[in-house]
């Protein structure tokens, strides 16, 4: 019972770093800013807003007022935000919330958040790589280019547009819905099975996995890059968009006005679209890389969330003023805004090839920051000895947690080759939401037990501001499906099967304790 709560302390912490050789200290703080910005604009604006707008079979959606979702999961992000950044700046070794956990409530919710994080980090990233798929697709036809439909798609997403189009018979289909259901009455079988795979989604993966491989500091310089391109693209979207807002686009009695499902449809698009900010989180991971973490990290967790809430906010306003809301439920949104503004058709057409380009490098880089941030998590734990000491070997040429990076490779790219966006989305945002519950939870509970500790950045008003926090969080778990929480149920009684039967013997602080050791 004792080890389930014991804790790690940062000096612990501090000296494994220097056993083990740490990583290479080469981030400044907007390097910082650009990795969150990077993890957190992709797959959530540019894919899932379609069905946060419309809502789907299981939710109604927010109509116009998905300004206010975009707002309200702000709000709990500031909230979460905060907390992230005193704990940041207070133990800055790798590991974001696992490491904090382990540092302030105990080895056992320390593994439970580990656990957690990997639906954050690689689960997420396979939802990720199946929106950079579309996309991809979306600008290749740009040049007269496709692929055979069963080779761009998942399994249910190719039988639901069939059964579509079925069931339409004589009405209108569109043009996408028609390609993902050739993807099941063309796909080869095998042992009558269809084979249908998302190739796209297991080439990017794979490519960003060697990246990373590299090393890190190729890999921010990469980030940079894609993280000024894709800013500027979103704002060249606003930009034009601008001019094409047609307010009765918000007001339209016909489709229900500027809200047509109230706090309902509000509330379901808030959690549907939380999966766009997650990420500023993830700039965490990047402490032991940090050249000053007490400083350079709560600025890089704060500024990146503030940067994307503020365009997010002016992206919602314009996307929605741009066509009728009702025709945004795809998985391209703002190309379908584009298709249904009225506008020089020139100009638009443009518009919809540098918006599909923009979301290509915008998921690239969202990609490329969890991809390195999930080994890195590994690396923590395997430190640690809840996972096996492979997963925190650093490679010794290119001084990257290699193993880890290739296993979170092959993970991610098997499961983007088969997984259904919507279901990947669902769990990724139950997950997170729960580590940002434990994180703020966390802030209490280490200010109650340990007042002194130095608190370079200190989150203000607590206990008010984490549970504030912690209340949003659990209100945005509410609105998900229920198919999603008994998935995450399953994962977290695996994890518990594996912690009782690996971390829970093997951990490194147990044997310190068993040696009269350092543990506090
Ligand atoms: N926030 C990230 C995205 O939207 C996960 O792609």
């Amino acid at each position: 019972m004792n080890q389930l709560f014991a804790r790690k302390s940062v000096a612990d912490f501090e000296a494994d770093v220097a056993t083990h050789g740490g990583l290479k200290r080469t981030l400044g703080k907007w390097h910082l800013t650009a990795l969150g910005v990077g993890a957190t604009i992709g797959a959530g604006i540019f894919a899932t807003t379609g069905t946060a707008i419309v809502g789907d079979a299981a939710r109604p959606g927010a109509g116009p007022a998905i300004i206010f979702s975009f707002i309200l999961t702000a709000v709990a992000c500031g909230f979460a935000a905060l907390c992230y950044a005193e704990f940041a700046a207070m133990v800055p070794i790798s590991g974001s919330a696992y490491t904090y956990a382990y540092a302030s409530i105990g080895e056992f919710v320390a593994w439970i958040i580990g656990w957690d994080l990997i639906i954050e980090y690689a689960v997420g990233n396979i939802g990720v790589a199946i929106g950079w798929a579309g996309y991809f697709r979306e600008l290749i036809n740009h040049f007269g280019w496709d692929l055979p439909p069963w080779l761009a798609t998942d399994y249910r997403s190719a039988h639901d547009a069939f059964i579509a189009v079925g069931t339409a018979a004589g009405g209108t289909i569109d043009a996408t819905t028609k390609y993902l259901a050739a993807a099941w009455t063309t796909a080869p079988h095998l042992g009558g099975f269809p084979i249908i795979i998302n190739l796209p989604a297991v080439a990017v993966v794979a490519l960003i996995t060697v990246i990373l491989v590299i090393g890190i500091r190729e890999s921010a310089d990469t980030n940079n890059a894609m993280v000024l391109l894709k800013v500027g693209i979103i704002l060249f979207f606003i930009a034009i968009g601008i001019f094409l807002i047609r307010p009765h686009n918000w007001t339209n009695p016909a489709t229900g006005g500027f809200s047509p499902n109230g706090a309902a449809g509000i509330s379901a698009a808030a959690a549907i679209i939380f999966f766009s900010y997650i990420g500023f989180d993830a700039v965490s991971t990047a402490a032991e890389e940090t050249k000053n973490p007490p400083k350079d990290m709560p600025f890089g967790i704060i500024m990146s969330l503030l940067i994307t809430t503020v365009l997010y906010i002016a992206i919602s306003i314009v996307m929605t003023g741009m066509a009728p809301w009702k025709q945004l439920g795809t998985a391209e949104p703002m190309i379908t805004a584009l298709q249904f503004a009225s506008g020089p058709p020139a100009l638009l057409n443009a518009s919809r090839f540098i918006i599909a380009l923009g979301a290509v490098v915008a998921m690239g880089s969202v990609l490329l920051v969890f991809q390195l941030g999930q080994p890195r998590i590994f690396f923590s734990m395997a430190r640690d000895g809840l996972l096996p000491p492979v997963l925190a070997k650093v490679h010794p040429k290119y001084k990257t947690p290699y193993v880890g990076t290739i296993l979170t490779g092959v993970f991610v790219a098997a499961f983007a080759a088969f997984a259904n966006i919507a279901e990947v989305v669902d769990l990724t945002n139950i997950g997170t939401l729960f580590a940002f519950v434990l994180v703020s939870a966390g802030v209490i509970f280490l200010r109650r037990i340990d007042p002194e500790r130095p608190r370079p950045f200190r989150v203000p008003w607590v206990p008010l501001t984490p549970l504030i926090s912690i209340v949003a969080c659990i209100y945005l778990m509410i609105q998900l499906p229920g198919v999603t929480w008994i998935r995450f149920a399953i994962w977290l009684v695996v994890g518990l099967i594996i912690y009782f039967t690996y971390g829970y013997t093997h951990s490194t602080l147990r044997r310190r304790t068993a040696d009269g050791g350092r543990t506090r």
